[in-house]
């Protein structure tokens, strides 16, 4: 594991987006997994704006994002696939039908399988997380076996509550997603953990010093050969160096 702790979140963007960088340099027809959320942000900025610059072209790039709320249709402005286009497909080249989120209006239990088969035939070169204050890592909540596939979950109130910020109340907001599971978040060559601010130190202290355990999904992380977590200060305030 490589713990590398930036002095603030465009720093932390500006490290953690070399990495995807380099890996899109080292095979342009590479396959990145993404994450939405505040976290990977600025790193989305970072990749539109070097792509606007001609020096990285996602052209023959294919991408697959962990999540997506069951029931919101693409075009809703919170639905996760609104959320990738907006901050960063539609402000690169990558093509439109190499992109990947999961359908949150497809048949539930036949989307779980579909995802899965498209992760074996797209093995990521690099996978992209944030971490939840509970430890989630996609949509996988505390309790989540190691070996689970995609996915439906019940969304942790905690996790609603959090993301309630984004929709008209709390009401509004889906009871349910669907997500990779911890063994297809597991398979990527490499993973990218990025953590910002201090209510995630004691997920981070948990997830990467703590006893490895489906109580913090992201505790698993520890077991993977290729891990990188860029953090700020204030989320790396609980871990011991
Ligand atoms: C997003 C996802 C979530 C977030 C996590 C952190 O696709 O799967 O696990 O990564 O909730 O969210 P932020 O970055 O908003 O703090």
């Amino acid at each position: 594991m490589k713990i590398i702790v930036a002095q603030d979140y465009q720093e932390l963007s500006r490290i953690a987006y070399g990495f995807i960088k380099d890996v899109v340099s080292a095979n342009p027809s590479a396959v990145l997994g993404l994450a939405t959320g505040s976290s990977p942000i600025g790193i989305y900025d970072l990749m539109a704006e070097d792509y606007a610059k001609g020096e990285v072209s996602y052209r023959n790039v294919s991408s697959v994002n962990l999540d997506e709320y069951v029931g919101l249709p693409a075009t809703h402005n919170q639905s996760y696939r609104y959320f990738m286009q907006h901050n960063l497909f539609d402000r690169i080249d990558i093509a439109a039908q190499n992109t990947f989120v999961p359908v949150g209006t497809a048949k539930p239990q036949q989307e779980c399988q579909r995802y899965d088969d498209l992760l074996e035939s797209l093995p990521r070169d690099i996978q992209i997380l944030g971490i939840g204050n509970n430890g989630h890592i996609a949509f996988n909540e505390p309790g989540t076996p190691h070996d689970s596939g995609t996915h439906i979950v019940k969304l942790d109130d905690s996790t609603r509550a959090a993301n309630a910020r984004f929709f008209a109340n709390i009401n509004e907001v889906p009871t349910h997603a669907i997500t990779m599971g911890i063994k297809g978040i597991m398979a990527a060559k490499k993973i990218l953990l990025v953590a910002t601010g201090a209510s995630k130190a004691d997920a981070i202290a948990a997830a990467l010093r703590g006893k490895i355990t489906t109580d913090c999904p992201a505790s698993v992380l520890q077991n993977h050969k290729n891990l990188i977590v860029v953090l700020d200060k204030a989320a790396s305030a609980k871990i011991s160096f």
